[in-house]
């Protein structure tokens, strides 16, 4: 269980992650098994405090990650999300008693627009409902976690209530979530000292904020709960979240760090660690950070214009307010030729934050060997590239044996293609209006399936004209949206093998019930 704030501790701040399940709630950021385990790994390693794993009740495959993320984590107390149903409970209980430090985290909706709409309860049977789910939660676990969604348009007076009651019936934590993105600093601020200071009994939890990011204002918001005295903030790498997303995870922890001045707080968070963070989950999310993302876009520490880049030279610190090495952002260096060797790459991926089993080294090794013959200079992002995308691809069921595109100006644009379906060969010709659309076309006639496409991007992952072409892809089938992504040097290959990896997501399973149990 987190201690409750004692007079030693009473400015640190603990950091709830919730990458694995708000964050993964966002539309087409689904993780596999795999990929989950590998996020909370670098969650763990980077010193997150509470990490949620997902919603047990969800899915069976929700439940397996739960369990598993549970059995890894050796630092992190791991959270399972329920509502306030008997079975969500139980389920989560189930699931995060395999944690060394479990928490089972229970919310119910306490706004008048949720009650009457969603719940269709009164306010009288939402507090009941509240002191029995989170009594039954409490004998389950010791780590008792209730939130009241979209407290941030419940009236004070009923939030009071609630928090008050969930308190009695043993929470240990209260979360008062921004669940639509709506409220402002000041408000939030004063939204949190009210309660702590006028709720009785709040002196025996830790307050903690969950901010949407739907007005851009979640980081000013969770900073300004925890001026208000929470002491626990839920975020998300790189934001990730439903709609606009959650607070940003390294922007909160870099705000707190770098402006200690006038915000007193402390986390427990290694910072150097938040680059590799963002990069794991962007891979495992297929979800491309924004260029000019705070702390850990690919702008983030770049000046261009001359009056910058001059001050830059005199002293860093003329336009740096934090250094890139704070948050593990190395310079880019030219690394290794085609005369490498296995154990110079083993290093180079050690010192890149990655340990690979032996047949994933194997195929990664393999790879690089044939990018770096074909490209003079191989970058230390060429190498991140290239493994995110092996790892992102272990397990495909569909893969891109063959491919030849004829593309003429104002002609024909063909696709001939054989692609390996479960192990067998399948080949097949398109002519589409483009080589794209030849190449996806191609593809949906190989497979059989009609997703939508809802996203086609292509980025160069260093500069110059022999840079990897890193793709991205997003497809829609039967409400489903899916990601894909991958890296080549050329970029009709990068976007059919991007379209194949969203598509191969298409065919992992997802329990029926996810949807319906999505939480906000
Ligand atoms: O945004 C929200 O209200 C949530 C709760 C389930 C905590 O995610
Ligand atoms: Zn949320």
């Amino acid at each position: 269980m987190t201690a409750p704030t004692t007079d030693s501790n009473k400015d640190r701040v603990f950091i709830f992650d919730t990458t694995l399940r708000d964050g993964e709630q966002s539309p087409g950021a689904t993780m596999t098994l795999e990929e989950k385990l590998q996020v909370a790994e670098a969650l763990d390693d980077m010193g997150v405090d509470i990490i949620e794993a997902g919603f047990p009740i969800a899915s069976n495959g929700d439940f397996e990650a739960v369990v598993a993320v549970a059995k890894q984590v050796k630092r992190a107390t791991v959270a399972g999300l329920a509502r306030a149903i008997t079975a969500d409970i139980d389920r989560a209980g189930e699931a995060v008693r395999h944690a060394q430090k479990g928490r089972i985290h229970t919310f119910v909706s306490t706004s008048p627009i949720h009650l009457a709409h969603q719940m269709k309860k009164t306010e009288d049977e939402v507090i009941e409902i509240i002191a029995r789910t989170v009594a039954q939660a409490r004998n389950l676990i010791d780590d008792v976690e209730w939130s009241a969604m979209d407290a941030t348009r419940t009236p004070l007076e009923f939030l009071k209530r609630c928090v008050e009651t969930a308190i009695k019936a043993g929470a240990t934590t209260i979360n008062l979530p921004d669940t639509v993105g709506y409220a402002v600093p000041d408000e939030h601020e004063k939204m949190f000292r009210d309660i702590i200071t006028q709720v009785p009994g709040a002196d025996k939890a830790i307050f903690s904020a969950h901010c949407h990011n739907d007005l851009g204002l979640a980081v000013a918001n969770s900073l300004a709960a925890v001026r208000g005295g929470a002491r626990q903030v839920e975020c998300t790498i790189n934001g990730l979240g439903e709609r606009a997303g959650n607070a940003a995870l390294e922007e909160i922890v870099m705000a707190l760090r770098t402006r200690a001045d006038v915000m007193p707080y402390h986390t427990e968070i290694e910072t150097t660690h938040l680059a590799r963070a963002s990069r794991i989950v962007s891979a495992a999310a297929n979800f491309p950070v924004q260029y000019n993302k705070a702390i850990v876009g690919k702008n983030a520490f770049a000046h261009e214009s001359g009056i910058h880049q001059d001050g830059m030279l005199k002293n860093a610190e003329t336009y740096e307010i934090m250094t890139p090495a704070s948050v593990g952002i190395k310079e880019t260096t030219l690394v290794m030729g085609k005369h490498s060797g296995r154990a110079a790459f083993k290093d180079k991926l050690r010192e890149l934050g990655y340990e690979l089993g032996d047949n994933a080294f194997q195929e990664a090794f393999q790879r690089f060997k044939d990018l770096a013959d074909r490209k003079k200079h191989v970058y230390d992002a060429d190498i991140v590239a290239l493994v995110d995308d092996e790892v992102g691809s272990v397990g495909d069921r569909i893969k891109l044996v063959d491919m030849q595109v004829i593309s003429k100006t104002g002609g024909v644009h063909k696709c001939d293609l054989t692609l390996s379906i479960d192990g067998e060969e399948t080949s097949v010709s398109f002519e589409g209006t483009g080589s794209v659309d030849a190449i996806f076309n191609a593809i949906k006639l190989a497979v059989g399936k009609q997703p939508h496409l809802v996203l086609y991007a292509i980025d160069g992952v260093t500069g110059g004209t022999d840079a990897q072409a890193s793709a991205h892809v997003r497809l829609e089938l039967n409400g489903r949206l899916v990601s894909g992504n991958a890296a080549e040097p050329d970029t009709l290959v990068a976007s059919a093998r991007a379209y194949l990896n969203a598509y191969n997501r298409l065919l992992i399973e997802r329990g029926a019930s996810a949807q319906g149990a999505m939480a906000g």
